[in-house]
């Protein structure tokens, strides 16, 4: 089946592609999801200059999800624009993931950035793991007034990476701040930050940057994914397009997202544990279940949830 997908006018050949975060840091990870099944690059967040992120432990699988504090480790933006064009030539969109220690931060790398002309910028506004630094989309006012100034400098099509929401107040309350960017995409959800995940055996927190406290991804978050999917596609009356991230293991859980009003879908932990070979067999469970189900592509079930 076609698995093909359009968003904000940019074709992709898969609708699946990897989270922001995981294996997209260096040179030859991005290299490796360019000649894999990914229907898209996505790199890593990234700061103005290069970081090592946070000591390890930071990253930790455990049945049914993972914890992770990864500190932002990534190349710096001026490595990441020298890039873009290379990646390009995979024949996939390439889409820049754009953070920032503080709100100028993201207007210089998006403006330099956009230069290099990517296919997609994903602003990131909820990156749990810097310590002392609270998840920006968590704070209306400081988003919308970081996203206008993102906006006034950006070209190409531009979406949000959000923070889940646990609140139809809250959902209600970001929606008219998004409404007014002009924004092209929303990438739902990022980790449930700041989960403990506790080892009683040695009985000691799993990894070691803020105490134990990290984002959690995985089967355990897909039901807040969904939610969050569901809402914001209603809020915009399907208007507004949305990718899709949360405990994507399985076809059926793409299918789940995408009957929950999301385009696309991103694979974090599901990627980490399993590498770039889950592309090819998230498309074989995905095709298999829109064909059985009668559906002849991933839009034409696109938001068809049905409510009792
Ligand atoms: C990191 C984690 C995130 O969830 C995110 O959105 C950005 C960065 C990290 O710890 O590197």
């Amino acid at each position: 089946m076609d698995l093909s997908v359009t968003i904000a006018g940019v074709r992709f050949p898969s609708c699946f592609m990897n989270a922001a975060g995981a294996r997209c840091v260096t040179r030859e990870e991005l290299e490796t999801l360019g000649r894999s099944g990914a229907g898209a690059i996505v790199t890593k967040s990234m700061t103005l200059e290069s970081r090592t992120g946070n000591p390890e432990p930071r990253y930790v699988p455990f049945p049914g999800g993972s914890i992770n504090s990864m500190g932002l480790p990534n190349l710096g933006y001026r490595a990441y624009a020298a890039l873009i064009h290379e990646l390009k030539q995979f024949g996939k969109p390439v889409v820049a993931s754009v953070a920032g220690l503080q709100e100028d931060d993201f207007v210089t790398i998006a403006q330099a950035i956009n230069d290099s002309r990517p296919d997609l910028i994903e602003v990131n506004l909820s990156c749990p793991n810097i310590p002392g630094k609270p998840q920006i989309g968590y704070d209306p006012e400081t988003s919308e007034r970081l996203l206008k100034r993102v906006r006034r400098v950006v070209t190409v099509p531009m979406g949000v990476k959000l923070p889940p929401y646990f609140d139809p107040a809250h959902h209600q309350m970001m929606a008219p701040v998004l409404g007014r960017i002009g924004l092209d995409f929303l990438s739902l959800i990022n980790s449930v930050g700041n989960g403990l995940v506790v080892d009683p055996e040695t009985e000691k927190a799993v990894i070691k940057p803020k105490g134990g406290f990290g984002g959690l991804g995985g089967t355990i978050i897909k039901p807040v994914a969904l939610a969050n999917v569901r809402a914001f596609w209603k809020l915009f009356e399907g208007k507004l397009p949305i990718i899709g991230t949360g405990g994507v293991v399985t076809g059926r859980d793409a299918f789940e997202h995408l009957l929950c009003g999301a385009s696309a879908v991103q694979v974090g932990t599901t990627l980490m544990a399993e590498g770039v070979g889950c592309f090819e067999r998230l498309s074989a469970e995905l095709g298999a279940t829109l064909q059985r189900k009668g559906y002849r592509s991933p839009a034409d079930c696109r938001g068809r949830l049905q409510e009792l």
